[in-house]
């Protein structure tokens, strides 16, 4: 695997900034995702870097229609989550001017990021999941610390990031990731 960086293309780059100055509190696990998506399937198409890099944007936009996570692995919030997170990465892609098969399939693979389903789909995923793996594990360690969530929610989403991983391979480098955020956490 080389280590030179995928050279961005002029759209990757404008969504980049895009995510950047919009979710301000979490770049940098979408960012990180893309980074992640690179090392394990690296070459990948536009379409599935640009999903990876905007799956979760929907949390940068609150509104009235924004499903709110209760800590549980809740399969009905994940859907909406994906879903609403679809709808606003299709609404900013046709504002770039994109062709709409492209956005299509942009929009398709951001609604299953939680789930995967099919290779694209599963290398979303799991890069999302490593990215949680690396790059969040602070922010719900002190979820648990505050008592925003309970220890054993935020174990449950650390299990639930490596468990759901679709890829054998991935989901091994993923698993000392996830026995390293067990151990910070029980001993915290
Ligand atoms: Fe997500
Ligand atoms: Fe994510």
């Amino acid at each position: 695997m080389s280590d030179a960086p995928m050279p961005d293309t002029p759209l990757i780059e404008t969504t980049t900034k895009w995510v950047l100055d919009t979710y301000t509190y979490n770049s940098l696990h979408m960012v990180n995702s893309l980074e992640w998506l690179d090392r394990i399937a690296p070459g990948s198409p536009e379409a599935v870097r640009l999903a990876t890099l905007t799956h979760d944007m929907e949390r940068a936009f609150p509104g009235p229609d924004q499903p709110l996570w209760n800590g549980d692995e809740d399969y009905a919030y994940y859907v909406a989550h994906s879903n609403r997170s679809a709808r606003i990465v299709g609404e900013w892609l046709r504002g770039q001017e994109c062709a709409p098969p492209f956005i299509h399939q942009v929009e398709e693979l951001i609604k299953v990021h939680e789930f995967g389903g099919w290779p694209e789909a599963d290398l979303v995923q799991a890069a999302d999941s490593l990215s949680f793996l690396d790059v969040n594990v602070d922010l719900f360690l002190g979820f648990a610390k505050t008592g925003k969530y309970r220890p054993g929610q935020v174990k449950a989403k650390f299990v639930y990031s490596h468990d759901r991983i679709r890829i054998p391979w991935v989901q091994e480098l993923a698993k000392p990731m996830m026995d390293r955020a067990i151990e910070r956490l029980e001993v915290r």
